[in-house]
């Protein structure tokens, strides 16, 4: 087996080498906290024809809104499985080192949950625009409901499969706005860190699926790959809920906030960005075996992903 990508956490991992990013004069400079380009709903036109003041209200709001589902992602979904990875509380039996492993990722997404919140804090102050209170349980909800639905069995499996899915998911956010010159250092900055080591992430958890799949009976595996593509699905869903708010404090009255949720997050548009975003995953997915299942073809088509 070759070394774990966690091998030289120690001397690499964010946690223990990046020191603690602060905002700085950007905002003077006319740096923006989030690409207009991917705000979809800044281009409707119940919402380009507003204020300007009331549009960087929601380029705020959404950079919030990205490193709030930051925060409860990781402590909520992410760092539920891996405690029980690292506590070797799975079903499955796991070695030491794969353990090991764990309890460094646990580390990493309690930090990146801490400066997801920092840069929140820090922003809010230097803009004077506060955060909602956001909401992530409609998120969590939809989450463990496939995984209920598909995986009847319950244990271990549900929570191992949500946080496979999500660590292998490379969306383009992360590569993309590392290295938007437009955009706050600290965004920028803090963004290309959680990159690094998601990379790493990326790596363990892409073996750890190929050995738990190894290890399933084929009852399990058909559960397993019925569940997949939609737990992909709904990782990649956007959260509806939290838009409708930042728009209903921008001014637009409820039927102007179904209006626009309903164009800009119309099905289709919805199928299609989860397609394009988790090409690497449905890669993975189909290199350890799991579209070679009968059905599973279908399972993930049905789902838009292939
Ligand atoms: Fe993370
Ligand atoms: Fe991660």
């Amino acid at each position: 087996m070759s070394e774990s990508p966690l091998a030289d956490w120690h001397e690499r991992a964010g946690v223990r080498v990046d020191p603690r990013r602060v905002l700085g004069g950007d905002l003077d400079a006319g740096k923006v906290l989030f690409p207009e380009r991917l705000i979809p709903y800044l281009a409707h036109p119940l919402v380009a024809g507003l204020d300007p003041g009331t549009r960087e209200q929601l380029v705020a709001r959404h950079a919030y809104q990205y490193f709030a589902f930051t925060a409860h992602f990781e402590t909520r979904v992410v760092n539920r499985a891996t405690e029980l990875i690292a506590n070797g509380r799975t079903d499955v039996v796991l070695g030491g080192d794969v353990r090991e492993d764990a309890y460094k990722i646990y580390c990493d997404e309690a930090y990146h949950a801490l400066y997801s919140f920092d840069v929140v804090r820090q922003l809010e102050a230097a803009t004077g625009v506060a955060a909602l209170p956001y909401t992530f349980e409609p998120v969590i909800t939809e989450l463990d409901a496939v995984a209920a639905e598909c995986l009847p069995q319950a244990g271990s499996l549900p929570y191992l499969l949500q946080v496979v899915v999500f660590e292998t998911l490379i969306t383009s956010l992360l590569a993309e706005l590392p290295n938007d010159p437009d955009l706050v250092g600290l965004v920028r900055t803090t963004v290309r860190d959680h990159a690094r080591d998601e990379g790493r992430h990326h790596a363990y958890f892409a073996r750890f699926f190929r050995e738990l799949w190894t290890g399933c009976d084929l009852r399990t595996r058909r559960e397993m790959a019925t569940a997949l593509p939609r737990l992909i699905t709904q990782s990649l869903r956007p959260n509806q809920d939290a838009v409708a708010a930042t728009l209903r404090a921008a001014g637009l009255a409820e039927p102007q906030v179904r209006d626009v949720l309903a164009d800009v997050y119309a099905p289709d548009r919805v199928r299609q960005t989860a397609r394009e975003q988790s090409v690497q995953s449905v890669r993975l997915f189909r290199a350890a075996g799991v579209l070679d299942l009968p059905g599973a073809d279908e399972a993930f088509a049905q789902e838009g992903l292939i």
